[in-house]
């Protein structure tokens, strides 16, 4: 049975695998709002599409991994919070030192909810 030793081979390749991948970030409980959010980043968001959550990657926008210690001392006076919120509701209110105006899509939010970009927030907030 060559296909049951195959799904048997990759199961244990993906076991030896997960634990180091995802190393990194902690595990969300899918029915929390940070849990919401990494769904939302990876999905209907489309963040994933130009942010990578590791160190140095840069795709379009920076790497977002430790964007939640960050995000505190970008704008002098605005929580963490609030500044990630307006990363994504107003893009180009505060840039990314060596980004351009207008990289990141401002149309974003608007196919976004209220609940949606809170999920998200939360979600930016575990990236520590
Ligand atoms: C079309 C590409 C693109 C998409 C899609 C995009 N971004 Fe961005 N993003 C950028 C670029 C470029 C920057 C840097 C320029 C700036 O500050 O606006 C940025 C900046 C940011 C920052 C600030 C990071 C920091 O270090 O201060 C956050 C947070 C962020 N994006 C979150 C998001 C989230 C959440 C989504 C999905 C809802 C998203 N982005 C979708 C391109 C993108």
């Amino acid at each position: 049975m060559p296909k049951l030793l195959l799904c048997a081979l990759l199961t244990v390749l993906a076991a030896a695998c997960t634990p180091a991948a995802s190393a990194a970030r902690p595990t969300l409980d899918p029915a929390s709002s940070a849990g919401r959010g990494a769904q939302l980043f990876t999905g209907a968001g489309r963040c994933a599409t130009c942010h990578a959550l590791t160190a140095g990657t840069i795709i379009v926008g920076p790497a977002l991994a430790g964007v939640a210690s960050r995000a505190s001392t970008r704008v002098p006076g605005m929580a963490a919070e609030i500044y990630l919120e307006e990363s994504i509701l107003h893009p180009n209110d505060f840039l990314v030192p060596g980004f351009a105006v207008a990289q990141m899509d401002t149309t974003l939010a608007k196919t976004l909810t209220t609940n949606q970009v809170a999920d998200l927030v939360a979600f930016l907030q575990t990236l520590q």
